[in-house]
């Protein structure tokens, strides 16, 4: 097992060191070093002993084992539980089912992949040390053909051919890690990503008004001067679910059961943080896109206002050039071209609340966003 082991053909010869003080000290560090070549080799157990080479082969199985059930924990959470499912556990308080089946699924996923394949080469895989001379960066032929020969080579001493348990879950194991990223890239790390998700959803409702942030006065379309900008929030959106069913935004059956068709359910921030709206007016006849035009009113439009690259909240309106500039990474908006990414990481527009007025002539909403608001990776968007 150590015919690998030969020192270096240089071994014996001396390292010259002309000049050199140890920092500090003022003492002189030697002038020669002596090579000391490799160490001799120690065979490790479970290459002499079969039965340690058994038991290092079933640890290694069952990490691949593991991280095969990680990767369906993951899958099987993905699909199973929703974001409002909690658990309490002690010292973390209350947590998300979802979330914690995602996290320990994705853990177990890397973690048995990752030790198994270390413990693979470190017990069972050959363990010869080599030593290779600096020669030029081109390889002669003769190393280029040594080079398949130790592939080949390789090939048969993995042991795959006389272990093939271990090809067969390692290579399962890496298949399914796949799935993760790919359920992610469908539907997001939460299904609340997905078509019917609730980030379709914000608090606002037809008929809701327009209210300034952070007075909660409603806003007339009169009010709305050319080139001024309001921050905006849905009327009502800090009532309580017995105040929403009283003025008919919720039913008692929704109450009873749960199931909401909006917004109702969540807390103050957590409806602000998504129904949130920036509101301005421009010419008529600056809105290139009709759609835009037709959910305005006389060239009020009103926008979401969280950026749809990383969520940050896009404030700053630029009222000569009519951009909107989101002030973590620059994306910017053009609210002409329906709020159109045309700069930064961006990858699509901000969606648009359509509006209109009430018989008093103050905003109201005509309709729920759309489209799923907030960045495109909570969403099916790129
Ligand atoms: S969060 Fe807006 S540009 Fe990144």
């Amino acid at each position: 097992m150590n015919d690998n082991a030969t020192p270096p053909s240089d071994a014996g010869s001396a390292v010259s060191l002309d000049h050199g003080h140890v920092e500090g000290t003022g003492e002189r560090l030697p002038a020669h070093f002596e090579n000391p070549g490799l160490p001799p080799h120690q065979p490790r157990w479970s290459d002499v002993d079969e039965g340690a080479a058994k038991r290092a082969e079933r640890q290694v199985l069952t990490f691949f084992l593991i991280s095969i059930l990680g990767t369906l924990l993951f899958v099987f959470s993905y699909f199973a539980f929703s974001i409002d499912q909690l658990i309490f556990l002690p010292w973390f308080g209350h947590i998300s089912i979802l979330h914690l089946g995602l996290g320990m699924g994705m853990a177990l996923s890397l973690l048995g992949i990752g030790i198994g394949a270390v413990h693979w080469a470190k017990t069972l895989m050959p363990d010869t040390e080599t030593v290779e001379e600096r020669h030029p960066l081109r390889s002669s032929d003769e190393a280029r053909r040594g080079l398949v020969d130790t592939l080949v080579e390789g090939n048969k001493t993995s042991q795959l051919g006389r272990r093939p348990m271990i090809g067969i879950l390692g290579g399962t194991a890496i298949g399914l890690f796949a799935v993760p990223p790919v359920l992610q890239a469908v539907g997001g790390l939460s299904p609340e990503g997905m078509p019917g998700g609730e980030l379709h959803h914000t608090f606002w409702q037809r008929g809701m008004r327009l209210m300034r942030d952070p007075e909660m006065t409603p806003i007339k379309a009169t009010d709305v001067t050319l080139g001024s900008a309001f921050h905006i929030l849905p009327e009502h959106i800090d009532a309580s679910l017995e105040q929403l069913e009283q003025l008919g935004y919720v039913t008692a059956q929704e109450r009873q059961s749960g199931d909401f068709q909006h917004d109702q359910h969540l807390g103050y921030l957590e409806r602000k943080a998504k129904a949130c709206v920036l509101l301005m007016r421009l010419q008529p006849e600056d809105l290139k896109v009709e759609k835009s035009r037709e959910w305005g009113y006389y060239g009020i439009v009103a926008y979401n206002k969280i950026c749809t690259h990383a969520g940050c909240p896009v404030g700053l309106y630029e009222q000569q050039t009519h951009h909107l500039l989101c002030p973590c990474h620059q994306s910017t908006f053009d609210v002409t071209q329906d709020c159109k990414v045309i700069f930064g990481p961006a990858k699509r527009p901000l969606p648009q609340l359509k509006i209109t007025v009430d018989d008093e002539g103050y905003l109201i909403a005509d309709q729920g966003f759309a489209e799923p608001v907030g960045p495109s990776f909570w969403g099916i968007h790129r």
